[in-house]
């Protein structure tokens, strides 16, 4: 069981740069399986604060395999100007990053219908990143989509101008202006510098490595409220952003799979539209977007904030068989006297429920709340549990007993160091 899993409980943004950054030491491989560059993944070290979109946050360690599995969708385009973004810290990225032939690619006007799907729906956006996402899993599902392993072949342009075609077609009934030409020029010129990675098999390339008893860290990419499946219909992204979309999306077996780190922030944030029971509309909200610097990693959107979800948690933790959770942004409640977490929802009519329902309507869910009491102080340089405020360790013993699941790591700032390690069970 040589695969470990970290994964979003929440609608994202939970912290998952700074955690696989932190635990990548243990790990020889770091690979990411869904989502593309809507991904925005911060970590922060030595003074200097990256954000990564779709290369794995294992990249600063140079002894670390980093993979681009099948699962994801890679933007080429975005692809360079991360990787040029990262020459100045004298990486080799050549060397120990690898990228799935399988792994599908985003092209210029999968942006260009993500736009013009967004815009037609009005008011029923989704609030997508813009990036290409659900056009290009679309092609992937309707099989006529582009795989990195394509640009090698001496028919790219012939298979890339078919399905730009189609593009086309569909781009004519809506109203968005754009330059292809343009869009194309910069495309290419990202298609040659891709090839200058080793393109590989990267289920094999995996699994051998497996095999030679090394460790895999698998990084999940948005949340599992978002997640196509599960998530908050049709307010989600386009894979599986839960622990069965690291099994498709890297060509690993489901018995490889050892720990499933769930990670999830001490409240709820969520950028973009869609339901959120336990969002905030008062001062109370406004501090915690300022106290947590809530805004988006990848389109710089403010983050809407809430209050802890339990009813969302447990669903998660339970789609995802999450074996060790892990707690970030515990500093940010220290502004507040009292603390609040959702135990349940009442419906009109006054009848209760707990658990996160098929139809997430806010309107129709009133959040009903434990409160407990906050710490109210600075957490900064505390890096042993025992040395946490007793309000903080009530608040863990309380959602650990409320979750059923050890919470192994109490984050309480952004940079590396700020990870209070609990216990030493990881792997
Ligand atoms: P990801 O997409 O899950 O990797 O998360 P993001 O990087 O989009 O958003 C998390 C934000 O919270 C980033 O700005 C992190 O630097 C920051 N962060 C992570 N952990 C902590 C923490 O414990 N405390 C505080 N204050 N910030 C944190
Ligand atoms: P990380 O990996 C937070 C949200 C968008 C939108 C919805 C669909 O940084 O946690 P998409 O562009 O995927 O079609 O958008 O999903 N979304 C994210 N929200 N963090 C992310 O990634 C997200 N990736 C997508 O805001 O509501
Ligand atoms: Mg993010």
């Amino acid at each position: 069981m040589n695969v470990d899993l970290l994964l979003g409980l929440q609608w994202g943004d939970e912290g998952k740069g700074k955690i696989v950054d932190f635990l990548a030491p243990r790990y020889s491989m770091v690979a990411r399986f869904q989502g593309g560059p809507n991904a925005g993944h911060t970590l922060e070290f030595d003074g200097i604060k990256h954000v990564l979109h779709q290369i794995p946050s294992g990249i600063f360690r140079n002894d670390i395999k980093n993979v681009i599995g099948n699962g994801v969708v890679l933007d080429p385009v975005i692809f360079k100007k991360e990787i040029e973004a990262l020459a100045q810290f004298h990486l080799d990225p050549k060397k120990n990053l690898f990228i799935s032939k399988k792994t599908q690619l985003i092209v210029p006007t999968h942006r260009l219908l993500d736009a013009a799907y967004e815009k037609a729906k009005g008011e029923k956006k989704i609030g997508s990143t813009l990036k290409g996402i659900g056009p290009t899993y679309q092609d992937k599902i309707a099989r006529v989509g582009l795989r990195v392993g394509d640009i090698v072949s001496p028919h790219f342009k012939e298979k890339y101008h078919k399905l730009v075609e189609k593009h086309c077609a569909i781009l004519k009934n809506h109203t968005i202006d754009y330059e292809l030409e343009v869009l194309e020029q910069e495309f290419f010129q990202s298609i040659t510098f891709l090839k200058e990675f080793p393109l590989i098999e990267s289920e094999y390339f995996i699994n051998d490595h497996i095999n030679d008893g090394a460790k895999v860290l698998a990084e999940g990419a948005q949340g599992s409220l978002l997640d196509i499946d599960f998530g908050s219909y049709p307010f989600v992204t386009s894979s599986n952003t839960t622990s069965s979309g690291a099994c498709s999306g890297l060509g690993i077996a489901p018995n490889k799979i050892g720990e499933v780190y769930g990670i999830f922030k001490a409240y709820c944030t969520r950028v973009g539209s869609g339901p959120f029971p336990t969002e905030l509309f008062d001062t109370d909200g406004e501090r915690m977007q300022k106290e947590g610097h809530e805004f988006g990693a990848t389109t710089g959107r403010p983050r809407r904030c809430g209050w802890l979800d339990l009813p969302a948690l447990k669903y998660a933790i339970m789609i995802n068989g999450v074996t060790q959770l892990f707690m970030m942004k515990a500093d940010v409640l220290s502004i507040f006297d009292k603390i609040k977490i959702c135990t349940g929802y009442r419906r009109p009519g006054g009848k209760e429920m707990d658990i996160f329902p098929y139809e997430v309507v806010d309107d129709d869910l009133e959040p009903i709340y434990h409160e407990m009491d906050g710490w109210n102080v600075s957490l900064k340089g505390i890096s042993e549990y025992e040395l946490l405020p007793q309000a903080l360790k009530n608040y863990v013993t309380y959602l650990e007993e409320e979750l059923k699941v050890p919470i192994n790591i109490v984050s309480v700032g952004p940079d590396r160091k700020e990870t209070i390690w609990r216990s030493q069970v990881l792997a």
